[in-house]
């Protein structure tokens, strides 16, 4: 089998894509390498191009005799979303719906798409069900949302079926150290607290006032090759006749951003600096999933844990320091 992994030279596209051909698939990938990095992709099969040259897609699953879409390519930075909203919709929105009518064309018939936990903004109760309130509260999740209706509409009205995994917070680096999340293009935590610990520059903590134990905010982090496992399983369960589902991909576990800069300074031994800030707008108090849909119908559970995270990233920053131009 031969999947087409759009997105695959970025932060999880290309962790996911070792993994894919872990799995005994063949792959080829579509990236505009905008945001992403030619390295990181390595020697598989790769082509520079974008997602909305329908032609181009048309050809390339001809060509590779193409079986099974895994769709990531696209912005995802929260507040450049809410600036430039035409950017998101027409990148991310049209992109996908020209990407889609190519797959449709080469009679693709299986995609697995990367989604967000943030399509239901603040959530009402915690742990969060795929079935909850849906509420954007950004440009970028209403994108994202978007292209889950669309691929609904497919699933209706073609033959093609879907898995949407919404991610809750992917973190964490490629055990082997060799792949990682530069902090120059994330607003993400981990990123920055390990910022904060090599290069000294304080990490603000956005808030210590949450009603949460500690007065922080509390998210669902989950490694980066648990959720890569989380593709596979995917793709699995659509190779073997699965129907189309909507799985949550977190642990089902919260950490506090104390938490997290607790863990840190044990694995490093040394001190993260930290001040505290105002609350970040926007940000819910707490976020963590409940993942039995992904467990009984992918047969899938996160294994790696906070420390596991933390040592990763501690990892591939230490010998990464300028990213992957380092
Ligand atoms: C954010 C996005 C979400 C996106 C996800 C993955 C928002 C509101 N949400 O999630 O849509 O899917 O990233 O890209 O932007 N924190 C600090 N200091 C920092 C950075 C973060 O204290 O410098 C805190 C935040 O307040 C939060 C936690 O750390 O409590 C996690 O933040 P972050 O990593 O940015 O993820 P989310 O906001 O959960």
């Amino acid at each position: 089998m031969t999947v087409l992994v759009t997105g695959g030279a970025g932060y999880i596209g290309s962790i996911t894509l070792r993994a894919i051909r872990a799995s005994g698939r063949a792959v080829v990938v579509l990236d505009t390498l905008e945001r992403g990095h030619r390295a990181a992709v390595g020697d598989a099969p790769f082509v520079q191009g974008d997602i909305a040259d329908s032609p181009l897609v048309e050809r390339l699953c001809r060509e590779h005799e193409v079986d099974e879409v895994v769709h990531f390519a696209a912005y995802k930075a929260v507040g450049e979303s809410m600036e430039n909203p035409h950017k998101y919709f027409s990148n991310n929105v049209a992109g996908s719906q020209r990407l889609l009518e190519a797959l449709h064309r080469a009679g693709i018939g299986r995609i697995v798409f990367s989604s967000t936990a943030a399509v239901h903004g603040t959530p009402d109760s915690v742990p969060v069900r795929e079935s909850d309130p849906i509420r954007c509260e950004s440009v970028y999740a209403e994108t994202k949302l978007m292209i889950e209706r669309m691929l609904s509409w497919y699933g209706r009205t073609t033959p093609m079926r879907h898995v949407v995994l919404r991610y809750f917070n992917a973190a964490g680096a490629a055990t082997d150290g060799t792949l990682g999340e530069d902090w120059r293009f994330s607003e993400n935590l981990v990123p920055h607290v390990m910022k904060a610990l090599i290069e000294g520059t304080a990490l603000r903590v956005f808030g210590d006032d949450w009603p949460t134990p500690d007065g922080t905010g509390v998210r669902d982090y989950v490694h980066v090759e648990d959720l890569a496992a989380a593709h596979v399983a995917a793709l699995d369960h659509l190779a073997r006749g699965g129907e189309s589902v909507t799985c949550n991909v977190g642990t089902g576990l919260g950490t506090s951003v104390r938490e997290i800069i607790a863990v840190t300074e044990r694995i490093s031994g040394r001190p993260v600096p930290h001040g505290i800030a105002p609350r970040r707008a926007g940000d819910p108090v707490a976020c963590w999933a409940d993942v039995s849909t992904a467990a009984e119908v992918l047969g899938w559970t996160a294994t790696r844990t906070i420390d596991d995270i933390i040592a990763s990233a501690l990892a591939w920053h230490t010998s990464h320091p300028h990213g992957h131009d380092s």
